[in-house]
């Protein structure tokens, strides 16, 4: 763990993001985004584009209020926020394959099997009732709701101009009303992940769903997904090891579920009701539901803000149901599980989103004690850096299954999960400091080897860049604090014995 660091590199780590941030920003179609990394995220994604904001906020006010509301512009009647923006793309066209895979007219495609989507026929996706008012821009789900949270602390910073907040806040009202009128097939009051790719793509927690959906895959389809990857070339052109990127398997499965929920689409466009039977995954996670209503409360505080007490009612009471349905399905007696909601199994498989809770400061306080405990013994303790995103005690970890230390969201150290949970934490400052040690050996990256420290995935990576900005001010402020009252003490040591050598004098 890291100890205290030298005023130099805390600026220089600050400015290293500062021009992450900014070469990072694009324009197309007269909106500004941002893209989570130039090398392997050529687009703008749906909950790196907060994050990212608030670490700009400081400096471009303006910039940050505008990524916001550019990317809100592109919310889907629902209220969905999509999970990925790719701006630019003209009608019927589709994105560069080479770029990004997948590209997004996959998410209007149907069909039940793999296909070569760089041949697709525009017919194939273009018919889709959704693509008439997303144009294929878009994908077809959200990421998660961090907005609120991103927001609130941006406004406490400095407070956002009254008309933009409010629209702001509506935004986010449909947005969050979006996750309990579409993600609740089941009316059990708790929202369900339709798709890996809301943000943990392949954590451990996804394990079996996505097993059982690519177990349905033929070897051909195995082989056209490997040959169409671009993340793995990309990875491999870097010098980096592909292993640390989700398998095929994985990627059949993320495929074959976003053609389920274009199916799915469909029927909801033809006035049928949706159930669990349509969705192919549906997964109740403590992640998705502890942000939520933690998003709920600061969605409530700031809509007061902006005078909508209305809307800050309907999110506070939403939060509270929320809270109710977490402690009912998922809450084990010792910590939050994972309720497949195709199976009914549920599991506490020792994977970091299940600490996310501890951000809804409502909770009971034997609830967060006891996920308090678990972030200490199962992602803290015996590692040698932050939280890992995979408990030590991880069955299959135990059992010496390949990847764990490495691989994407199954072990490594992600600084924004850590900056999230290190207030709850014994000891957030070892936390940050550490965080800072890897950001100043390894880079800005997108996450790091829990053990070694290594940094690995993409480079100038969004919102890491965000975080250590944040971070390294909150650092430098200390050293400087530190050194001002140092300095008073100085002075008042100097003083006193100064006055002492008077009095003895006289
Ligand atoms: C990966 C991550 C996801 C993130 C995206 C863009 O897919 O798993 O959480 O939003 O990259 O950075």
């Amino acid at each position: 763990m890291g100890t205290a660091m030298e005023h130099t590199t805390l600026q220089r780590l600050i400015q290293d993001a500062r021009t992450i941030l900014q070469d990072n920003l694009h324009e197309a179609d007269g909106k500004l985004f941002v893209m989570p990394s130039g090398s392997l995220y050529p687009a703008a994604w749906g909950w790196d584009t907060p994050q990212i904001a608030e670490g700009l906020y400081a400096d471009q006010p303006d910039t940050a209020l505008r990524l916001l509301e550019d990317y809100l512009s592109y919310q889907w009647p629902d209220g969905m926020v999509p999970h990925i923006v790719f701006p630019g793309i003209g009608h019927g066209e589709k994105f560069d394959a080479t770029a990004y895979f997948p590209p997004p007219h996959v998410w209007y495609m149907t069909g039940d099997s793999i296909d070569d989507y760089a041949a697709a026929s525009p017919d194939s996706f273009m018919r889709h009732p959704d693509y008439a008012h997303t144009e294929g821009k878009t994908t077809g789900i959200a990421q998660y709701p961090i907005w609120a949270l991103n927001l609130r602390r941006m406004h406490e910073q400095r407070p956002i101009p009254p008309k933009r907040l409010e629209k702001l806040v509506e935004q986010l009202d449909r947005f969050h009303r979006f996750f309990h009128e579409q993600r609740d097939p089941e009316g059990l009051g708790i929202v369900a992940e339709f798709h890996p790719w809301i943000g943990c793509d392949n954590a451990p927690p996804y394990d079996k769903a996505l097993h059982r959906i690519a177990a349905t895959a033929t070897p051909e389809e195995l082989e056209s997904i490997h040959r169409q990857r671009v993340d793995v070339k990309k990875t491999i052109a870097a010098g980096g090891d592909p292993s640390v990127r989700p398998t095929d398997e994985d990627y059949v499965a993320f495929l074959k579920i976003a053609h389920g929920l274009a199916r799915a689409g469909e029927k909801r466009h033809r006035g049928e009701p949706v159930t669990t039977d349509d969705i192919p995954f549906v997964v109740y996670s403590p992640m998705l539901n502890g942000m939520l209503s933690r998003a709920e409360d600061d969605l409530a505080l700031l809509a007061r803000a902006a005078g909508r007490e209305d809307i800050a009612g309907q999110a506070a009471s939403r939060a509270g149901k929320l809270r109710q349905g977490m402690m009912q399905h998922l809450w084990d007696g010792e910590g939050f599980a994972y309720l497949d909601g195709k199976t009914g199994e549920k599991e506490n498989v020792a994977f970091l989103g299940s600490c996310i809770p501890l951000l809804d400061e409502k909770l009971p306080d034997n609830v967060r004690d006891g996920l308090r405990q678990q972030l200490r013994e199962r992602f803290q303790d015996g590692f040698r850096h932050g939280f890992a995103t995979t408990a030590r005690d991880n069955p299959a970890r135990i059992a010496g299954k390949a990847g764990f230390e490495a691989c994407y969201w199954r072990g490594p150290v992600w600084l924004n999960m850590n900056e999230l949970l290190a207030p709850y934490s014994d000891n957030p400052k070892t936390i940050r400091d550490d965080a800072l040690g890897l950001a100043a050996k390894e880079g800005l990256r997108e996450y790091y080897d829990a053990e070694t420290g290594k940094g690995l995935g993409a480079d100038r990576f969004g919102w890491t860049a965000a975080r250590v900005m944040g971070w390294a001010k909150e650092a430098l402020h200390e050293t400087a604090q530190q050194k001002t009252a140092h300095g008073r003490f100085s002075e008042r040591i100097i003083g006193e014995s100064a006055n002492e050598h008077h009095r003895s004098r006289a």
